[in-house]
């Protein structure tokens, strides 16, 4: 019985997508590590600076590497966008970056090479990667130049960012407006790309009674996500008009679950461009969305409905799962 079920589970294992998460932990990076290493096979996270400076960014990570107890290389990336200078969101991450939780020190080192390097190096020694970004697009943009053949290697890319409205910003989503030189290479390097932009994003609130649910959870993660669930749901409450929302919107795991359960999302193939100059729209996702037969060719799956109850077990699953 035992082979028959080791059988099984090399057989799913063979069907989960192999990602490389690059991610700037942030609350929904934290949650996004936790369903990658569940759903899929995650060969590496590396780390950019964004919700947070790299230092922390970078601690956080390997802080959750530990806690989720995986044997996977976490690589520090880009302390800074290619060109913007670096802007922060403690206004909704906290300082650290993973505010709200009494977090336990990393207790393995971080991995030498630069994320970039690692990212590359990997790419090229397993074809059919999946990478998955989360923050800024500085260590995707750096690869993709440094690195052109990359593009046909991988599977393609996955991200949170854009949307047709903005959060740092009236039109640019953080994740893009961060660094928008990176982002414009990103969308025009002509592989698969799957965007989950605001629009979906906030589909998937965090709303009180989802949080009851991680909190009444036992185990040593689900303690720190539902402290951490509630330190997200007080800066976005306190920064939305009452009634606006139920709850964080929970962007990042959904870049990873677009990949590793497709069906709990309705997508649209369109053409995405970014706006660099726009004194207004600078980190704006220009989306067409005309029905003309002149129009840009599609370059991307924009993601523009989910199944929220559903995506949000699957979350808590993966937590309940590591969560001894
Ligand atoms: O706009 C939301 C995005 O910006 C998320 O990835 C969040 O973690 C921040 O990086
Ligand atoms: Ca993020």
């Amino acid at each position: 019985m035992a082979d028959v079920r080791r059988a099984a589970d090399t057989e799913t294992r063979s069907r989960r997508p192999t990602i490389l998460l690059d991610c700037d932990p942030g609350h929904d990076d934290a949650i996004a590590i936790v369903a990658a290493a569940h759903y899929a096979n995650l060969v590496g996270i590396t780390t950019v600076a964004g919700n947070a400076p790299l230092e922390r960014t970078t601690y956080n990570a390997l802080v959750m590497r530990d806690l989720l107890g995986i044997d996977v290389a976490v690589h520090s990336g880009s302390g800074r966008p290619l060109v913007a200078e670096p802007k922060f969101a403690a206004f909704v991450h906290g300082e650290s970056g993973l505010d709200g939780a009494d977090l336990p020190p990393p207790t393995t080192a971080l991995d030498g090479t630069h994320g970039v390097e690692f990212i590359i190096e990997t790419c090229r020694a397993n074809e059919g990667i999946w990478i998955v970004a989360t923050g800024p697009l500085t260590n995707i943009g750096l690869v993709l130049r440094v690195a052109p053949d990359i593009a046909k290697r991988i599977a393609g890319i996955s991200l949170m960012g854009g949307g047709t409205f903005g959060n740092r910003s009236t039109m640019a989503e953080f994740n893009i407006w961060a660094d928008p030189e990176a982002a414009s290479i990103v969308f025009d390097y002509g592989g698969q790309l799957v965007m989950a932009g605001l629009d979906v994003t906030h589909q998937f609130q965090a709303t009180p009674e989802r949080i009851a649910q991680i909190t009444a959870m036992p185990g040593q993660l689900a303690s720190i996500m539902s402290d951490l669930f509630g330190f997200f749901a007080a800066t976005y409450l306190a920064r939305h008009e009452p009634g606006s929302i139920d709850g964080p919107a929970v962007h990042d795991p959904l870049a990873v679950l677009a990949l590793t359960h497709p069906d709990l999302f309705q997508r649209q193939h369109q053409h995405v461009s970014i706006e660099v100059s726009g004194e207004l729209t600078r980190g704006m996702t220009v989306i067409d969305r005309r029905l003309l037969v002149e129009r840009h060719a599609p370059n991307c799956d924009v993601l523009t409905s989910i199944d929220a109850d559903r995506a949000f077990e699957l979350v808590a699953q993966s937590i309940a799962h590591f969560s001894t």
